[in-house]
């Protein structure tokens, strides 16, 4: 039973902190009707809550998701690439014209050059697409601030699809993530990029260990996605987030 008190979605679909991210991968569970099913389950406790749940969906899917939910979607990757000769890319104009509010950038599993996540993160902003940029460590933490996505998303690449979360395993990268952030924008005198963080992610205590950190949400996949009971789940770590 959800104890937060419920509030009114907004009026159009978008991507606030704290948030809950869920990145559909290319799991079985995540893809089509099942894929639906899921974005409906977390429509519904996102009303219930007020707390923001995202949608990370799969190319193919992402324009349904967004059609047939108001859960902000957001796609798992843009490529750089604009109009022309690019078999096969996934264009940030192509992306925007479904509704889609953003795209995740330089996912663990999808990593970019760093002149193209630069690129990526313009064409985006040029589209009016929130990026939510990934990282890995500390200092491309740091990197990535400088180079003003929405959102960055620290994830030690070890520890994902794991049992052992981020917050708990390798907190240092948590609050030194935040930490970066925080510097880079003092030194460059910009807005400070909130930092997200993921990696095993699979409870409550996981999500409030990541907020004490200093992360304002959380992107996760498999503890929500592969789960008996996604929505069971989804309520305990909605409680986390404080
Ligand atoms: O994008 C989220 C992801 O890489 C973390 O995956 O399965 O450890 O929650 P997971």
């Amino acid at each position: 039973m959800l104890t937060s008190i419920a509030r009114n979605m907004p009026s159009e679909p978008v991507l606030t902190t704290p948030c809950i991210i869920v990145n559909y991968k290319t799991y079985k569970q995540g893809y089509g009707p099942a894929g639906l099913e899921l974005t409906r389950a977390m429509e519904e406790l996102a009303r219930a809550s007020g707390v923001c749940l995202a949608a990370a969906a799969g190319p193919v899917d992402v324009a349904n998701y967004v059609a047939n939910s108001r859960v902000p979607v957001l796609a798992q990757n843009v490529d750089p690439a604009g109009f022309g000769s690019y078999t096969g890319a996934v264009l940030a104009e192509a992306v925007a014209a479904t509704g889609a509010v953003g795209t995740l950038v330089n996912h663990s599993e999808h990593r970019l050059q760093l002149a193209d996540i630069g690129e990526v993160i313009t064409r985006c902003r040029e589209n009016g697409l929130q990026t939510v940029l990934c990282t890995d460590t500390v200092a491309t933490t740091a990197a990535g601030a400088a180079l003003h996505p929405d959102y960055l998303a620290v994830e030690p690449p070890e520890l994902i699809g794991g049992d052992i979360s981020v917050s708990t395993a390798r907190p240092e990268v948590v609050s030194g993530a935040v930490e970066a952030a925080r510097e880079v924008a003092e030194g460059q005198g910009s807005p400070v990029v909130p930092v997200l963080c993921g990696a095993g992610v699979k409870t409550r205590t996981d999500v409030a260990k990541a907020m004490e950190l200093g992360a304002q949400g959380i992107l996760l996949a498999s503890g929500v996605v592969k789960a008996a009971d996604p929505k069971a789940v989804l309520e305990d770590l909605i409680q986390g987030l404080g």
